[in-house]
């Protein structure tokens, strides 16, 4: 699958990830997930011996037991414990692939790219560190069966609004509008003359509706396959800053979420060829500059890891 390399990628609420090893498919990839001693591991989602799913096996010892003949894997990728073998111990060719993880603001992040002495840190919106934001009951999960860029680029959109949105946040919009956009390195930050919103994307994906200094909307866009695509929807808000009622302000924010999205939905799983790149063929216009500047940001980085 076509991603841009070294970059940090959110691949999954860290809820999902409880005491047992997790599979799941991502980047076109069959990765497993386990917990132990605080940290999180990523390992390919295949037993180097005779490919079965690591993921149906247990954690022992800290590593991963496949469940077929109980060789075990570190967070590092190396065979620990190879039972057919006994004492003589485990081959140096036994290993599996492992990816960096980080578990930050809720999420489990991989490292997509080479393993290095030391990684950048979790890009983040610093805002949102600040005391008194609420989003835990806001969650909403979805898979879409299109790539993870027509999700993406739907998010930078300001011109669909009065169209695909015209019930509900589009109602009464002026369809003529001019948009802007500002970047530096990985964020793009993007808005509307017609709208008091702005949008910013830390590519490669993970994006935010600045709806003033109290109410943001988070997405991220998770590449399952050429064809799929899971997205994490948080609603942060401190107009409530309390437990309980603030709660209970997220949560209710779910239902117009999820039928905003469902709008969204019907027409982002109509476009075609899927994967969304320039000079493709589709004729962008003036309004599209955040979606080129998303193709180009991902041809540049393309690039220059060829050369
Ligand atoms: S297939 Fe995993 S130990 Fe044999
Ligand atoms: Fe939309």
């Amino acid at each position: 699958m076509q991603l841009v390399a070294d970059r940090w990628y959110i691949v999954l609420d860290a809820d999902e990830l409880g005491t047992k090893p997790l599979g799941v498919r991502r980047h076109d990839t069959p990765l497993v997930f386990w917990r132990h001693a605080g940290a999180v591991h990523c390992a390919r989602d295949q037993c180097p011996h005779r490919w079965a799913r690591l993921s149906l096996g247990t954690v022992e010892d800290g590593c991963v037991t496949c469940p077929f003949h109980g060789f075990r894997f570190d967070g590092g990728g190396e065979c620990t414990h190879m039972p057919p073998d006994g004492e003589g111990g485990p081959s140096r060719q036994m290993t599996v692939q492992t990816w960096e993880v980080r578990e930050e603001h809720g999420f489990l992040w991989i490292w997509w790219g080479e393993r290095r002495e030391s990684y950048p840190p979790i890009p983040w919106f610093e805002e949102l560190d600040e005391p008194g934001w609420r989003w835990r009951w806001s969650r909403i999960a979805e898979t879409w069966d299109t790539h993870w860029t027509r999700v993406a680029e739907n998010q930078l959109d300001f011109t669909h609004l009065p169209f695909v949105h015209r019930t509900s946040i589009g109602r009464g919009l002026d369809p003529t509008v001019q948009v802007s956009v500002e970047s530096e390195g990985d964020r793009l930050t993007t808005w509307a003359s017609n709208q008091e919103t702005r949008l910013e994307l830390i590519a490669p994906n993970l994006w935010r509706n600045r709806l003033g200094g109290k109410v943001n909307i988070v997405m991220v866009f998770v590449p399952i396959d050429e064809q799929t695509t899971h997205t994490y929807v948080r609603f942060y808000q401190r107009l409530v800053p309390v437990p309980l009622l603030g709660d209970l302000v997220c949560w209710l924010s779910k239902w117009p979420n999820a039928f905003i999205l469902g709008q969204d939905r019907r027409v982002v799983t109509s476009q075609e060829p899927a994967p969304a790149r320039l000079r493709n063929g589709e004729q962008l216009v003036k309004s599209d500059a955040p979606i080129i500047w998303f193709r180009r940001w991902q041809e540049t980085h393309a690039t220059q890891e060829e050369s």
